[in-house]
């Protein structure tokens, strides 16, 4: 009763912040990722009757209360719909910096969803998984596919319709993203906290959540018409949107650093020079820039450049979810 399974995390070009119903983790907003190539969270789920209780490793050590107790509920979703009773030994793998703002949390729940399903016996599809995989993490409903993902916003209340759809495949369209490393440091307000706090204390939750529609119609336009500026151009202004909306927060949520605000400057820069880039930014320090593959090479020297940037990883877009091993 053992599977593996792997999955990348996702950059949202249109951001998830917000949920309607905590308890089924229901969005507030729908969303529009790109799955990232590179990166990976690799997960093995193994039940066993032997286990009094859930185990978790990440990256080979031992995890956290609080991060075993937020798995071993995920598991119990498993359990329940397994009928399995026994607990498991489950190990994580990421090759990139976990909470520093690079979407640990949909890499990891998607490839648990996986992992842990198939290691429970069930044979869920595609849309099942994600359904499963937002229960983890909302985000990582999107993980579950590769390429442009779009997360609806659903209306049913048991929140069987708010789950992802692949709007095109990786190899749809040839874009790059980069992501400027900016500080390692987990952050110290994770997502499911800021979200909460913004819709409770800004002015302009309200405004956030209607506007995100109009955001999500363009982004999918720009998409299916592979208009690379009117994406860009809609990632940051959503982006910006997102993190006005967590500063209007009392007291305000600021996820930047010195550095975060230099490379932004930069970018809008090098673009008002001619070289189409555009920046997203997450619930943490780092900067993800989308651009064109030719632009690549000549953005990562000049970013690496900038004061504070610790490091430029290359990313293109990425697969699904997928199953490495499977122990009956
Ligand atoms: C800023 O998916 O981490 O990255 O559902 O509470 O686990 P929970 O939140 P999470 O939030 C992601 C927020 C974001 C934007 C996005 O990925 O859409």
């Amino acid at each position: 009763m053992k599977a593996i399974a792997e999955a990348h995390p996702n950059i949202a070009l249109v951001k998830y912040w917000g949920k309607r119903d905590q308890k089924l983790n229901l969005p507030a907003v729908g969303s529009i990722s790109v799955t990232l190539d590179g990166l990976k969270t690799v997960s093995s789920v193994h039940f066993q009757p032997e286990l009094k209780e859930d185990r978790l490793w990440i990256n080979d050590k031992e995890a956290s209360p609080q991060q075993t107790e937020r798995v071993s509920r995920f598991l119990d979703l498993i359990r329940q719909k397994s009928g399995i009773k026994y607990r498991a030994e489950v190990q994580s793998h990421n090759n990139f910096p976990t909470g520093a703002g690079l979407a640990s949390s949909a890499s990891a729940f998607a490839s648990l969803a996986l992992a842990g399903s198939r290691a429970a016996g069930l044979n869920l599809n595609p849309s099942q998984l994600s359904e499963l995989a937002r229960l983890g993490s909302g985000s990582a409903a999107r993980s579950i596919f590769g390429g442009f993902v779009e997360m609806k916003v659903g209306e049913k209340e048991d929140g069987s319709d708010a789950i992802a759809i692949k709007l095109e495949d990786k190899n749809y369209w040839n874009l790059r993203i980069l992501i400027a490393i900016t500080s390692e440091e987990e952050k110290k307000i994770g997502s499911t906290a800021g979200m909460q706090h913004t819709a409770k204390s800004s002015p302009f939750y309200h405004q956030w959540v209607l506007s995100s529609q109009l955001d999500l119609d363009m982004m999918r336009r720009a998409i299916f018409s592979r208009n690379f500026s009117q994406l860009g151009e809609i990632a940051e202004h959503n982006c910006l949107k997102m993190h006005a909306v967590a500063m209007s927060a009392k007291p305000a949520l600021l996820y930047w650093n010195h550095t975060t605000l230099s490379v932004m400057h930069v970018i809008r820069q090098l673009r008002e020079q001619g070289t189409l880039a555009y920046f997203t930014i997450d619930a943490g320090p780092q900067v993800k820039i989308l651009c064109r593959p030719g632009d690549a090479e000549y953005l990562g020297k000049r970013i690496l450049q900038i004061e504070g940037v610790q490091k430029v990883l290359v990313t293109s877009l990425g697969s699904d979810a997928r199953l490495i091993e499977d122990e009956p």
